[in-house]
């Protein structure tokens, strides 16, 4: 009965993730894809840069934190603006290691 119930509230909470998820897929499509390009290579679809770095290079990636990387994401850096006042803290750094470090990680394969 126990585990069932526990199996039951991870499913729910695998499911809320993957929400969660879907949703921060969407708003970097809508909010940083403008800079940082809908790959996060920091270029449009048709290779024109965007201003924004590259988000998707492995060996710069690799050195980040991910709280680092959130960290700058909520307050801005040079020419980003912050994004506090949309994310919390938890969705920054999720941004990071669900949405940005998964492009990079389709990127190299
Ligand atoms: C107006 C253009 C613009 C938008 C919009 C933008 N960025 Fe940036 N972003 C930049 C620029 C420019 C840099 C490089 C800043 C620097 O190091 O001087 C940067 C850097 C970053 C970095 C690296 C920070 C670091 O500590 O080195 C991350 C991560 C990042 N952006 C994520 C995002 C995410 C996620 C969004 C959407 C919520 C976003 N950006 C929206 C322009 C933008």
């Amino acid at each position: 009965m126990l585990s069932r119930i526990a199996a039951l509230l991870l499913a729910l909470s695998t499911l809320s993730l993957s929400a969660e998820v879907r949703a921060l897929k969407a708003f970097f499509q809508e909010r940083c894809a403008v800079c940082h390009g809908p790959d996060g290579t920091g270029r449009s679809a048709n290779g024109t840069r965007l201003g924004g770095r590259n988000l998707v290079e492995s060996r710069w990636l690799a050195r980040q934190e991910a709280s680092g990387l959130a960290a700058s994401i909520l307050k801005g850096r040079g020419a980003m603006p912050g994004f506090r006042r949309q994310l919390t803290e938890a969705e920054a750094r999720r941004l990071v290691t669900e949405v940005i470090r998964p492009l990079a990680a389709r990127k190299r394969s």
